[in-house]
C-alpha cells in the first residue's frame, strides 16, 4: 500500500502523492467576531518578532478576535520604537535595554510573544509565567541543560495556573506532519526503527564587530554565530526536524555520539556542519546531519523506517500492512505560522490551555545533547542531563548568561576560538 488513509479521497490523494497541504478551513462561522479582545505584548521586535506579531493578528483575524498589541520590548530602541509605530503602541509601553521584559509582565497583556535569541528563553519565560502570562515562545527555548530544564519547571507552574504555552517548532502546527504522526502513533508503520534528519542549507547572516560595540551589543547584533546566544545551528535550526524525530517516535532518544566541525565560518565560535547519531532504544538509531556551508547540496526533511514501512515529516507514507486509518481533518488555516496562534488562542477559549513547554524543552535538550557530544567528543546521555547531577554535562551554563547580560557583567568570547573535541 502506498498509504494508509482511507476515509476521504482527498486525504487518500494528498498522502499517496506526497503532495501539498491542502487548507481545510474551519466553518466560516469561527470568523464572526467574537467580542473577544486579547491584549498582545511582544518581547524582541526583529525578523520573527514582527512576524509573529502578524501571525497572531491573522489569527484573530480567522478565529473573530480583536488583537490588541499593548506593550513591546527590544534591547535596542529603534527596533522597538519602529514596531510601536507600526502597531500603534503608546510611547510609554515601549520598553528598551536587557530588563524591558520585566516592564512588559507589568502591563495588562494577555498573551506575551518571546522572538529574542533562545538565550533569553528560560528567563523571560519565568517571568511572564510568574506573571500569570499565556505566551507564544519562538524556538529553541534554551541553550544549555539547566535552561531547558528550567524551560520545563516554568511549564508545569503554567499547566498549575491554567496558562497556555506554545512554541514556534511549528510543524506540530502544520496538517501534513499531523496526518502522518496520527498515522504512525496508530501503527501505519508499525514501530520506527531508524531514520535520518537534516537541515543542510547555506550559510546564515554574520555581523561583524564595529569599533562602538560594547561585549554585550556585539553579541546580540551577532548572535546567530555565537553558541552562548544561539546554542549553535544544530540547536537554532536543526531542532525543527529533531523535533519531528521526538514526536513521530513518542520520546527523546537515550543518548547521542557525534562530531561536527568548522570550516567556513567567519565570526563567532560555532561549528559549520554536525553529523549525530540518536539512539532512541529498542535498536531505533535516528542519523541527525545539518550543515551551514555555501555550495554544498542542500536538503531540509525528515525519514523514517518502521517495521511495516516507511515515510517522509510531511510527505509520502508508505504502508506494508493493511490496517485502515481515519484521519482526522487537522486545521491549517494560513499556515502553520498562523495556525500555531490559533491553536493557542483557541484553547484559551476552550478554557484548556496547550502547554507545549516540556515538549520543545525536550527537543531543544536533545539537540544540545548532540551538540555536546559533537563539541566535547564524549558519549552523552539523556540522563547526565536531566537527572544525574554528578555527570559534568548537568549543570554546565554557557556564559555569558541571560543574567550577566541583564547585569551588565558581560565578557565576549573571542571570535573563532572553538571547542576542541578530545580536550574539553
Ligand atoms: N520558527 C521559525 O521558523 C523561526 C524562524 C526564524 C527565527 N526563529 C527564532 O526566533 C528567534 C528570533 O530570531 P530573529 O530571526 O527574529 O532574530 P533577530 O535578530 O531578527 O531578532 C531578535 C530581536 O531580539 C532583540 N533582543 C535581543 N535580546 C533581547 C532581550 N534580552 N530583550 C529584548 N529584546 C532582545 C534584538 O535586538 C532583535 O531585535 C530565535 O529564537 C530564532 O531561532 C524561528
Amino acid at each position: 500500500m502506498d498509504h494508509v488513509f482511507s476515509r476521504r479521497d482527498v486525504i487518500k490523494a494528498v498522502a499517496a502523492a506526497g503532495a501539498a497541504v491542502p487548507v481545510f478551513s474551519i466553518p466560516s462561522a469561527a470568523a464572526r467576531p467574537t467580542g473577544k479582545v486579547f491584549k498582545v505584548a511582544l518581547v524582541g521586535c526583529g525578523g520573527r518578532g514582527r512576524g509573529a506579531l502578524k501571525n497572531c493578528i491573522d489569527a484573530g483575524k480567522h478565529l473573530g478576535i480583536t488583537i490588541r498589541p499593548v506593550a513591546v520590548a527590544d534591547v535596542f530602541a529603534d527596533r522597538a520604537s519602529k514596531m510601536a509605530t507600526t502597531y500603534s503602541v503608546l510611547p510609554e509601553r515601549v520598553f528598551v535595554g536587557f530588563s524591558g521584559y520585566r516592564d512588559v509582565m507589568e502591563t495588562e497583556a494577555d498573551i506575551v510573544l518571546m522572538a529574542t535569541p533562545p538565550n533569553f528563553r528560560p528567563l523571560h519565560l519565568e517571568a511572564a509565567i510568574n506573571a500569570g502570562k499565556h505566551v507564544f515562545m519562538e524556538k529553541p527555548v534554551a541553550v544549555d541543560p539547566p535552561g531547558a530544564r528550567r524551560v520545563i519547571a516554568a511549564g508545569e507552574l503554567a499547566a498549575k495556573k491554567g496558562l497556555g504555552i506554545v512554541a514556534g517548532t511549528q510543524r506540530r502546527h502544520q496538517a501534513a506532519y499531523r496526518r502522518n504522526a496520527h498515522a504512525i502513533a496508530n501503527g501505519a508503520i508499525g514501530q520506527i526503527v531508524g531514520g535520518t534528519v537534516l537541515w543542510c542549507s547555506g550559510r546564515l547572516w554574520y555581523r561583524e564587530r564595529r569599533p562602538q560595540d560594547s561585549d554585550a551589543e556585539y553579541m546580540v547584533r551577532n548572535w546567530l554565530n555565537f553558541n552562548e546566544m544561539s546554542g549553535d545551528h544544530i540547536v537554532e535550526q536543526h531542532v525543527h526536524n529533531i523535533d519531528v524525530a521526538n514526536w513521530f517516535i513518542g520520546h527523546p532518544p537515550n543518548m547521542a555520539i557525534g562530531f561536527g566541525g568548522r570550516a567556513r565560518r567567519i565570526t563567532g565560535n560555532q561549528f559549520d556542519f554536525f553529523s549525530i547519531d540518536f539512539d532512541y532504544g529498542d535498536g531505533c538509531h535516528i542519523h541527525s546531519m545539518c550543515r551551514q556551508v555555501n555550495g554544498c547540496y542542500t536538503r531540509v526533511s525528515e525519514f523514517f523506517t518502521g517495521t511495516e514501512g516507511q515515510t517522509w515529516g510531511n510527505g509520502r507514507l508508505k504502508s506494508t500492512n493493511d490496517k485502515e486509518i481515519e484521519i482526522p481533518e487537522f486545521p491549517e488555516h494560513g499556515g502553520p505560522y498562523v495556525q500555531e496562534h490559533t491553536d493557542l488562542m483557541q484553547s484559551i477559549l476552550d478554557g484548556k490551555p496547550l502547554n507545549e513547554a516540556r515538549r520543545v524543552a525536550e527537543s531543544t535538550l536533545t539537540a544540545i545533547m548532540g551538540r555536546i557530544s559533537a563539541y566535547t567528543g564524549q558519549l552523552v546521555r539523556w540522563r547526565d542531563l536531566t537527572e544525574n547531577k554528578k555527570s559534568p554535562f548537568y549543570s554546565r551554563a554557557l556564559t555569558p548568561t541571560a543574567e550577566d547580560f541583564e547585569s551588565g557583567s558581560v565578557k565576549a568570547p573571542e571570535d573563532d576560538v572553538i571547542w576542541t573535541p578530545g580536550k574539553a
